[in-house]
């Protein structure tokens, strides 16, 4: 078997000694990073993630009521909620929303919630665009249908947590981190299109490794940035009579430009050409024409800077100091939400140490930030342990 790790080792001490009893139940769902698709999916697209070897646990005991008590232990902090009472906001702390949330949730939607003190931890990269907050709504779902005696598929799961996200924390999120959290597959990425919720199974070649940089780039303002971007991209789909920006190929875009102001025709034209690229970047990974991915992930990125404008000027180092050392051997791109956060690289494995090199050299010097380099697995979605 293998050696659990530290964290969840000292979250289950931490349990027993908070609650004066071992925990009964564990669970685990992990983070993600997006291979290409980005601010896709909230416009009814394809995204190409893979759940990664980073997980949020969450550990539980049923109580006989229904009281939820909840340690945070990364956070050295606790909550407490009633369920049989309206549940609101927590006054002070960001993270206790997303466990009010997935628990309000699930109860709006009709499911009846048993009490439980549960204790929670991670190692996914807070902050970072990693997705910690979908993994933890996911683990959280996993945790209370479970300890309330009712399944809930990984889609439901998934759905239910990206509306606590919505509702409850106030960012206006896709569905792409909670259904590869949910559903994500060992070895491989997850061709998803965000309107069926369909999945399909693309294996990541062996002779590629994922490899995600933290550019600790500090992000202000993120949620409302992100925000921005949505309602620009639904103000362009209005504008071009569309229910999303999905339903729209590029050459009917270029003839309808002149419908759009100049700022949303760039929004629109990133949505619509990463969504040609996404379904390309599948078949390229799964056919194993690595020349291609890496163009197609160039691309994302030039587009996620020019038209979307989310990157910095860090994030941009660091793909122009990977794609020095990879070439057409492999790919790089910013991942997530933007502004800050990673970058992704699909590369051989033989590169690895010399993008570490370059980077730990190259970036300190230009940005005075130390970037955190992390070699990932593709992995499996939430589980039971
Ligand atoms: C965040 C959101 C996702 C998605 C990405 C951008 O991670 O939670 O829904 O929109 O940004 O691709």
């Amino acid at each position: 078997m293998d050696k659990q790790p530290a964290q969840l080792v000292a979250l289950q001490q931490a349990f027993a000694s908070h609650y004066h009893q071992p925990h009964q139940l564990a669970f685990q769902a992990p983070g993600r990073v997006n291979l290409i698709g980005e601010h896709t999916d909230y416009n009814d697209g394809f995204v190409l993630p893979c759940a990664i070897n980073f997980y949020t646990w969450v550990l539980a005991n049923r109580r006989p009521d229904h009281k939820i008590r909840v340690l945070a232990l990364d956070y050295q902090q606790q909550d407490e909620f009633d369920l049989s009472a309206p549940i609101a906001a927590h006054p002070c702390y960001s993270w206790a929303n997303y466990v009010r949330g997935v628990a309000n949730n699930l109860l709006q939607q009709g499911y009846e919630l048993q009490g439980c003190d549960i204790a929670i931890s991670g190692n996914v990269p807070k902050g970072a665009g990693l997705s910690s907050s979908a993994s933890l709504e996911v683990a959280l779902g996993l945790c209370l249908s479970t300890v309330s005696g009712f399944e809930l598929s990984g889609r439901d799961n998934a759905l239910n947590g990206q509306q606590a996200e919505n509702q409850f924390v106030g960012c206006q999120c896709g569905i792409m981190d909670q259904l590869i959290s949910a559903l994500g597959q060992q070895g491989k990425a997850l061709l998803i299109d965000t309107r069926s919720l369909g999945c399909a199974e693309v294996s990541i070649p062996q002779s590629l490794s994922v490899l995600i940089i933290n550019s600790n780039v500090q992000r202000g303002l993120v949620d409302s940035a992100y925000n921005q971007r949505r309602q620009q991209c639904e103000a362009a789909a209005r504008k071009l009579g569309l229910v999303a920006l999905r339903d729209i190929s590029d050459l009917e875009l270029n003839q309808q430009l002149y419908k759009l102001s100049p700022l949303e025709a760039k929004r629109a034209r990133h949505v619509v050409s990463e969504n040609q690229r996404t379904r390309l970047a599948a078949r390229a990974l799964q056919q194993g024409d690595i020349r291609l991915l890496s163009t197609l992930m160039a691309q994302s990125h030039q587009s996620m800077q020019q038209d979307f404008e989310i990157t910095v000027p860090a994030i941009d180092l660091l793909v122009q100091l990977v794609s020095a050392v990879v070439g057409n051997e492999g790919g790089v791109r910013m991942t997530g939400g933007g502004f800050g956060g990673c970058v992704v690289a699909l590369l051989p494995s033989d590169k690895i140490a010399q993008v570490q090199a370059v980077v730990a050299t190259e970036y300190p010097a230009k940005t005075g930030l130390k970037a955190d380099i992390f070699v990932c697995e593709a992995s499996q979605g939430a589980t039971q342990l």
